[in-house]
């Protein structure tokens, strides 16, 4: 694990327990809220939230689709100690720790894969990618949300500190996609700078 990726995890670590309860939560469950308006899934669809924090998108999803069997994988074990326990579908969703760089799962077994305000912290986005393409099985969704402003650079992404948060426009998101055999399908804002990009796994 990298320094940066360290530091991430105790910083991550120590919100855990009173993440539910601050103000960013409240937009974030907004953000959730609106996702959903976008989410096509199959009737037993298998899904994984990477970067899940405490589960609440999962939970969300649990009760929108009674059939769906659901993974949380975040790099905070803190994190995912908050989502156990809040788990109100324990057959159904489970939480593991893991990198999204190197996650600890089997190739090809999602219908779909969320990421909600989490890819902003990755050191190495192509690594993140490759990964989600691995575990998606072919023609899933990969739903990615993250804020991206008009303002920056539509070619590049943001750093907005070194090693800190990266934020990447529209045609950054579809070039990192496309190299990871990621196919670009669409864009939507979803509350203020938030951008939803959905791609789908090549056939
Ligand atoms: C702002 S929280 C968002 C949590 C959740 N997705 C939500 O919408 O409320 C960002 C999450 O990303 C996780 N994260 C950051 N870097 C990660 C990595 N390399 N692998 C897995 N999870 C990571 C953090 O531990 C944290 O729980």
């Amino acid at each position: 694990m990298t320094n940066n990726t360290s530091l991430k995890q105790t910083f991550f670590d120590r919100w855990a327990p009173s993440y539910d309860w601050l103000f960013p939560s409240v937009v974030y469950q907004a953000i959730h809220q609106r996702l959903l308006e976008y989410v096509n899934l199959p009737t037993s669809a298998n899904v994984l939230d990477l970067g899940c924090g405490t589960g609440k998108l999962l939970n969300r999803l649990a009760v929108n689709f009674p059939n769906l069997q659901g993974t949380g994988l975040d790099l905070s074990s803190e994190m995912i100690s908050q989502a156990n326990s809040r788990n109100r579908y324990p057959q159904r969703l489970i939480f593991v720790s893991g990198n999204a760089e190197e996650m600890p799962l089997e190739n090809d077994v999602f219908d779909a894969v969320f990421n909600t305000i989490s890819f902003l912290h990755y050191p190495d986005p192509p690594q993140v990618l490759n990964e989600v393409n691995r575990v998606l099985r072919p023609g899933g969704y990969f739903y990615l949300v993250d804020s991206y402003f008009k303002w920056q650079d539509e070619f590049q992404y943001l750093s907005i500190s070194p090693g800190g948060l990266n934020l990447y426009s529209p045609i950054a998101r579809e070039k990192l996609g496309k190299e990871a055999g990621l196919n670009l399908q669409a864009n939507y804002y979803l509350l203020g700078a938030v951008l939803l990009t959905i791609f789908t796994k090549q056939l």
